[in-house]
């Protein structure tokens, strides 16, 4: 969290940077609205009857809305930017960089200060801001920022507005659903091309998400937040989508396959990565160049070993081959959930993850459930 402080700071010391050249530019005029003493909110008391039906208005509104002072604290909040932004506990005034950190940098905060001072751009602001924490979806939204209060005029010159009024627009959790739904299509075309069955994908999202469940309540695994868990369960049954380029004779091939037949079969991986390169999360094409990766660097397309896995392959790497030897295929038998987890923990250490396998292990009713509940019929 030193960053966002870091932030906070710098962004502090510029508001205090343009105070000074205002104070040498501007006479000091009368404050048409007063600030309550000493806590900088707003005085819903001293506030003229139209600003108050503003207020009452926003109140219950389903538009996120803030109300900030000149130096983008906020001072108010309505319910849903407390909904919205999980601010439930909390007191005001905060600074806005506190809610949309890392996305407002020193440099972009300084670009608002400027614009909602300015005359030229009538004192208001229009930016998409995105905002991040670890127990929700990511933010995407446009932020508005428009003068809440008269400016105050003075003998010489006009001085800025006291509070601006900020109104979230366009807000999209994830800003994901459409994409989604471009991806899901892709994925219904690679299924007709394989074997595989429809539920054998959803239940390698579902197993999936039950370890990211478990690695988020796990201080070791930092990057694992509600965003994570999210994106692996959409994701994980994407891992094969580079089939949709496979030959059909390769994929239901009964018996082995020959070296050739062996290295275009190989490049599903990296094909997949083309196709889930649009997604806006890494973890796309990591899931699909890494499925096939092994613990101890035999796996393919690359060999490479250990945590140089990126986690979500090594997670779902478990999850397919668990769901792999239950279901019946043309060249083996249905194994029971005990023999699974049996072969797996045999390959611990070197097919999979260590620590890993100890959780799907803690964790393996849930995958039996999850296989009898999504069961092929
Ligand atoms: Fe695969
Ligand atoms: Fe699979």
């Amino acid at each position: 969290m030193d960053n966002q402080n870091d932030n906070l700071i710098e962004a502090e010391e510029l508001v205090e940077l343009v105070e000074l050249e205002e104070e040498n530019n501007l006479t000091g005029g009368n404050y048409e609205f007063k600030e309550s003493s000493g806590s900088g909110l707003l005085a819903e008391a001293d506030l003229p009857f139209r600003h108050l039906k503003v207020m009452e208005n926003l109140k219950s509104s389903e538009i996120p809305a803030i109300i900030l002072d000149k130096r983008l604290n906020i001072i108010w909040e309505n319910n849903s930017y407390k909904t919205l932004f999980l601010n439930n506990k909390r007191n005001l005034p905060v600074n806005m960089v506190q809610d949309f950190f890392p996305f407002l940098t020193t440099e972009r905060i300084g670009i608002i200060y400027k614009s909602i001072r300015n005359k030229v751009t009538g004192y208001s602001f229009k930016i998409k801001v995105e905002s991040k924490h670890r127990d929700r979806l990511d933010i995407i939204a446009n932020l508005i920022i428009n003068p809440f209060t008269e400016r105050r005029i003075t003998t010489e010159k006009d001085s800025i507005p006291e509070f601006f009024i900020g109104i979230f627009d366009d807000i999209s959790e994830g800003n994901k659903a459409l994409l989604e739904k471009t991806f899901l299509s892709l994925l219904e075309a690679s299924k007709l091309k394989d074997n595989d069955t429809g539920n054998h994908i959803k239940r390698v999202g579902a197993y999936s998400k039950v370890i990211a469940i478990h690695l988020f309540n796990n201080p070791s695994y930092p990057g694992v937040n509600t965003e994570f868990i999210e994106n692996i369960f959409f994701l994980a049954p994407m891992h094969d989508v580079g089939k949709i380029g496979t030959p059909d004779d390769i994929l239901t091939k009964p018996g082995a396959l020959n070296d050739l037949e062996w290295k275009i079969m190989k490049e599903h991986t990296i094909n997949g990565a083309y196709i889930l390169r649009a997604y806006p999360d890494p973890m796309a094409t990591q899931i699909a160049i890494f499925h096939h990766e092994k613990w101890n660097g035999t796996g393919y397309p690359y060999g490479i070993n250990n945590t140089d896995i990126p986690l979500p392959a090594r997670i779902i790497s478990i999850a397919d081959v668990y769901d792999a030897l239950r279901m019946k295929r043309s060249y083996k038998s249905p194994f029971s959930h005990e023999k699974a987890i049996d072969i797996i923990t045999k390959d611990s250490g070197s097919h999979f993850d260590p620590d890993l396998v100890n959780i799907f292990i803690e964790n393996n009713s849930k995958f039996e459930t999850i296989y009898e509940d999504l069961k092929d019929s």
